[in-house]
């Protein structure tokens, strides 16, 4: 059997075994191959689809992002010098594009040319090849690649099914109607306001949508009580922050979301709960979203008391942070933005 060796000038072929289909599990999954030296194309081509992957070919950064729109492949390799759009460039346009950011893109690039792969890399591309690429190695890598996606897809079907599971508890009680995309909106603002990270920003998005994850385990009489609860009934309650945490436990992408559920019902007096923690114990992304909660709530309908009106919310909420509830200073600058938003409002 064939298999090729192939060297970024020339191509040489090289008789042995080459490995079977039964090797290569996902042999159907389709690469895309981008590198303007139709001898390197071919030759990778001849390569991969002796795999079993299926393969389609473009010459330019250009002609890979015109095949993109008629189908997404399930790994591309990508050249890095091309002439037009070279592949730093695709690699960061497509890393940031939601549609295409978990497909894993591996660099070809030559012997020693360092600066390429660091720019590739911190341009998000998952792996790299240097030319000339051994078959076996080649084949090692896109099976690795290709279960990587795999995970990864699934995963983000299991966190698309947990934030269904978040608006279903939501859709439970009636007096929380738009309660999570509201958390989520000033939860975000406010992490602006801070400067904090794109990813502590993302995770105040998720957040203001599972916060309350757990509350799946308590019981409608429960949730739904338009009366005050029982000591009992109240324990059931406070439960919903460690059942949360341990649902999101299962999903690594929810590893900034997972303190925000855990701890924004913790108080800075450390008379809160699950963890008692007190003050700078409590994760800043859990104290935002324990003010943003406390507003929302302040603000809407509930069972035993009518909406109020945003002046005795602000009042309500700075008696909280002076009684040992809330962080005073993201409290001030809750209301510092708040009051811009809502006289820009009036
Ligand atoms: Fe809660």
């Amino acid at each position: 059997m064939l298999y090729f060796l192939v060297e970024p000038s020339t191509l040489r072929i090289v008789r042995g075994k080459g490995p079977t289909n039964q090797e290569t599990p996902g042999a159907t999954a389709y690469i895309l191959i981008v590198d303007d030296d139709p001898i390197i194309r071919e030759a990778i081509r001849m390569c991969v689809e002796h795999f079993g992957y299926r393969v389609r070919e473009a010459d330019s950064g250009e002609e890979a992002l015109a095949l993109l729109t008629d189908e997404v492949p399930d790994l591309i390799l990508l050249d890095v010098r091309m002439p037009g759009i070279n592949g730093i460039t695709l690699c960061a346009h497509l890393k940031a594009d939601t549609k295409t950011r978990f497909i894993p893109i591996v660099l070809l690039t030559t012997e020693g040319d360092l600066d390429a792969r660091v720019a590739g890399l911190e341009a998000g591309a998952d792996d790299y090849f240097t030319k000339p690429v051994h078959p076996r190695e080649l084949a090692a890598r896109l099976r690795s690649l290709l279960r990587l996606k795999r995970v990864t897809e699934a995963l983000e079907h299991a966190e698309n099914l947990i934030g269904s599971l978040a608006l279903t508890i939501e859709a439970r009680d009636t007096y929380t109607a738009g309660h999570c995309v509201r958390l989520a909106t000033y939860a975000v603002q406010l992490g602006e306001r801070l400067r904090l990270s794109t990813e502590e920003l993302e995770a105040l998005q998720l957040g203001g949508f599972l916060h309350d994850l757990g509350k799946i385990a308590v019981p409608d009489q429960v949730l739904m009580k338009p009366g005050p609860l029982s000591r009992d009934q109240w324990r059931i309650m406070r439960e919903h922050a460690i059942v949360g945490d341990r649902l999101a436990g299962h999903i690594r992408t929810l590893t900034l979301v997972r303190p925000i559920i855990r701890h924004h019902h913790e108080r800075m007096d450390g008379r809160g709960y699950p963890d008692k923690l007190a003050g700078e114990e409590i994760p800043i992304l859990a104290r935002i979203m324990a003010i943003v909660d406390v507003y929302d709530a302040l603000r809407t309908r509930r069972a035993y008391k009518p909406p109020l009106e945003e002046r005795e919310a602000i009042r309500l909420l700075r008696e909280a942070s002076a009684t040992g509830h809330l962080d005073a200073a993201l409290v001030r600058l809750f209301i510092d933005l708040r009051s811009k938003t809502f006289t820009a409002t009036q």
